[in-house]
C-alpha cells in the first residue's frame, strides 16, 4: 500500500499528547462527553490511529478503520478491533450496524467528505449518531497549522513568542485538510440530517492550552477542539 499521511508518524502523535498532557486531557473529556454512555453499543472509529483516546475507555465493542499501518498496529495492541488497514473510502461497510460511528480528528486528513458520510450514516442504525470531533479550519490552532503549513516552519518571526512550548508536528499541520465546522455541517444537511448537537473544548488561546485542562462547553463557534453530533433519522 501506498505510505499514508501518519506513517512515520505513530510514536511521535502519541507522545505529543502525552508531553502535552492538559491539552490531551480537555480532548479526553469531550471525547467521552459525546460518545457518552457506550455500554452494550457497537461502535466504528474511522481513523483510530494508536487507538490513544479509546485507552482511556471500554474499547472492547470498539472496531475502527485505520489506514496507517504503524497507527493500526498499535492500536490492536490497545484492544481495538481494526476492521481493515486502509482508507475509509476504499471499505464496504455492512448497513445498519452500528449504534455510533465517530471520527476523533480524522475528516482533518479527507478532502472529500460527503461520500464518506454517506457511507457511514448508512452504516449506522435509526438514531444512531455520527460524530465528528475536529480541530476547526476557523480556530486558534486551525489557523497557526495553516500558517505553519504556508511558512513550511513554526520557527518564524511572524509566530515569535505566540507558538505553543510543544506545538503539534509540522509535517502533520501541514499534510491537514483543515474543514470548517460549519462546513461539515453542510455536508451532513445536504445528505438528509437535521438533528444536531455541539460541544467544544479549548477555548483559551494555543499558548495557554497545556496550562490547565479545561471543561467541556456547549457550541462550536470559540474552541480548538469541536464536536459535531449528527442524528441518522
Ligand atoms: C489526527 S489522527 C487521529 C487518530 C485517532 N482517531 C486519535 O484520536 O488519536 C487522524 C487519523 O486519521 C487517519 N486517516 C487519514 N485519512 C484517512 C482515511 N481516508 N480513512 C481513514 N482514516 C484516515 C490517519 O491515518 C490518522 O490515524
Amino acid at each position: 500500500m501506498e505510505k499514508q499521511k501518519f506513517d512515520g508518524y505513530a510514536d511521535k502523535y502519541d507522545e505529543w499528547f502525552m508531553k502535552n498532557d492538559k491539552l490531551f486531557t480537555s480532548e479526553l473529556r469531550l471525547f467521552e462527553k459525546v460518545l457518552g454512555d457506550i455500554s452494550g453499543k457497537k461502535l466504528l472509529s474511522v481513523g483510530c490511529g494508536s487507538g490513544l483516546f479509546e485507552s482511556y475507555i471500554d474499547s472492547s465493542n470498539i472496531e475502527g478503520v485505520e489506514p496507517s499501518e504503524d497507527m493500526a498496529e498499535i492500536a490492536k495492541k490497545r484492544g481495538i478491533n481494526v476492521i481493515k488497514i486502509g482508507l475509509i473510502e476504499d471499505v464496504d461497510l455492512p448497513d445498519e450496524k452500528y449504534d455510533i460511528i465517530y471520527f476523533n480528528g480524522s475528516s482533518s486528513y479527507m478532502e472529500d467528505l460527503s461520500p464518506v458520510y454517506s457511507k457511514c450514516l448508512r452504516a449506522l442504525k435509526a438514531n444512531g449518531r455520527l460524530i465528528l470531533l475536529d480541530v476547526p479550519k476557523e480556530s486558534a490552532f486551525g489557523f497557526m497549522y495553516l500558517l505553519g503549513k504556508s511558512l513550511n516552519t513554526y520557527d518564524h518571526e511572524y509566530l515569535k513568542d505566540a507558538m505553543p512550548e510543544l506545538p503539534y508536528p509540522l509535517a502533520l499541520a501541514s499534510s491537514g485538510v483543515w474543514h470548517t465546522t460549519e462546513e461539515k455541517i453542510n455536508v451532513l444537511k445536504n445528505l438528509g440530517i437535521s438533528r444536531f448537537s455541539y460541544y467544544q473544548t479549548l477555548v483559551k488561546n494555543p499558548l495557554y492550552t497545556n496550562e490547565e485542562p479545561e471543561e467541556v462547553i456547549e457550541g462550536y463557534k470559540s474552541g480548538g477542539y469541536v464536536a459535531i453530533i449528527a442524528e441518522k433519522n
